[in-house]
């Protein structure tokens, strides 16, 4: 049955090839979607940034998410083993920096969505508080704020240790399409709205010159690696366990463009309420108080704000939720490969690891802030760069790997793709890796140097 990982044990799979998409699509749906998306589209140049994102989606997304996907289900390992098996023993530490992007990225991504467990908690036992800003200070620290990020930790740890099919597969399964209908949903409401036209002029009024600012760019190509889960091994690993006869061109092209559906969405959704309510000045520069406070904000004002707020926090816990697991299970399959033990040892050793570390930003958003830029935006370009040069020029076998189970239509886009990977993808992201490298040390000086 395996085509060679080697080793004893057979190799767990996904169950159907629906089960996988959704699942993949768990991972990219998430936090990062369901705010930060259309924040920085209205910031960025509205209409305008819509069309760089698809633009960067296609140029880049695919061709990285088609890498991971190549490397994954060749090796049918994960990401330590699968970059070695394709590039040579040179290539195991790019693995380490995947385990270790995954490792810290759950740390501070379990403690937003501690915080979001208990909006969606609040907002259905007892509702908004009419103080938001307030509130949000007073949970977003200390001993509440780790018991959410615990609880949640938990959560996704449960399911990770039910294993690929009955855990992974079968969460998405149920959780993906409700998070659709609810969003969906809310986006129809919100267009009743009064101030909903304001809101759609503010979020998608057009403006060409913004996206010809480097920085601009930079941030957005930074949010396709985030919001696409690429660059720390998730779609890897994902794909590694897979059959030949999936189509993954096809595939890689239904996940990036319901990521984007999603994130588009999700703005027709925020606009509109932060416009009805006169909000908009209160979205300030952190896309976290938006989130956490201005549209608290908006439903503690509003009739129906206490049902349409506690469905809107309900469908970011599930996205955040889809999104951890994927985190999770990038540390957790490298530990069962390379330690050769059981998924229930390795899902208690990486979370309880990964439990630990996030009660640090639990503690301090500062230090939530530094790693997402170090961990969420620097590693990410860095890896995403890494397998461009791996599967574009490297690994043998990858173009045979991606042509398996596609149809003619596909393999001319794979010209694309591999052309991509080679020519284009690399100078871009080192562009980028620079901004964000400058980025960092931008952040980590306002935090602790400024003066
Ligand atoms: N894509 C997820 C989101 O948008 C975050 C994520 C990043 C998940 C990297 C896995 C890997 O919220």
């Amino acid at each position: 049955m395996s085509s060679g990982g080697g080793d004893g044990a057979a190799r767990e799979s996904f169950g159907s090839s629906r089960g996988f998409i959704l699942a993949a699509v768990g991972s990219a749906v998430g936090l990062g979607n369901m705010w930060r998306f259309s924040y920085t589209a209205a910031e960025g140049g509205g209409a305008a940034f819509v069309f760089l994102y698809i633009a960067l989606t296609l140029l880049i997304g695919i061709p990285i998410m088609l890498a991971e996907m190549a490397a994954g289900r060749s090796g049918r390992l994960s990401p330590i083993g699968a970059l070695r098996k394709a590039g040579g023993k040179g290539w195991a530490p790019m693995g380490f920096l995947y385990v270790l992007s995954g490792l810290l990225i759950l740390s501070y991504y379990s403690v937003i969505a501690g915080w979001t467990v208990r909006y969606a908690i609040e907002a259905i036992v007892s509702g908004f508080p009419a103080d938001s800003g307030a509130h949000f200070t007073a949970i977003s620290t200390g001993p509440a704020a780790m018991g959410f990020h615990l609880l949640f930790m938990g959560l996704t740890m449960a399911i990770v240790m039910g294993g690929v099919e009955k855990g992974i597969e079968r969460a998405s399964t149920l959780m993906m399409p409700a998070l659709f209908v609810i969003l969906v949903g809310l986006a129809m409401w919100a267009f009743t709205l009064d101030g909903a036209g304001e809101g759609y002029a503010y979020y998608l009024t057009p403006t060409w010159g913004d996206i010809l600012d480097g920085p601009t760019f930079a941030a957005a190509a930074a949010q396709a690696f985030f919001s696409l889960s690429l660059g720390m091994g998730a779609m890897l690993t994902f794909a590694s366990y897979l059959g030949k006869d999936q189509n993954l061109p096809k595939e890689a092209t239904i996940i990036s463009f319901a990521d984007f559906g999603v994130a588009f969405i999700a703005g027709l959704v925020v606009f509109p309420i932060v416009f009805a309510l006169g909000l908009q000045n209160d979205v300030s520069e952190s896309t976290v108080g938006a989130l956490f406070i201005a549209l608290p904000g908006a439903f503690s004002e509003m009739g129906a704000g206490r049902l349409v707020g506690s469905l809107f926090f309900i469908a970011l816990l599930v996205g955040a939720l889809t999104s951890a697991i994927s985190l999770l299970e990038v540390v957790v399959s490298s530990v069962i490969d390379e330690f050769d033990i059981t998924r229930k040892k390795a899902t208690l050793y990486a979370g309880g690891l990964i439990a630990t570390l996030g009660l640090a930003s639990a503690y301090d958003t500062n230090i939530l802030g530094v790693i997402d830029a170090i961990a969420g935006e620097l590693f990410l370009v860095i890896g995403g760069l890494g397998l461009a040069i791996l599967v574009g020029y490297r690994m043998k076998g990858a173009r045979e790997e991606l042509e398996m189970g596609t149809t003619p239509f596909f393999k001319v886009g794979l010209d694309v793709v591999f052309f991509f990977l080679r020519y284009v993808v690399p100078p871009i992201v080192i562009f980028v890796i620079y901004d964000r490298l400058m980025n960092v040390i931008n952040v980590v000086q306002t935090t602790w140097f400024a003066g």
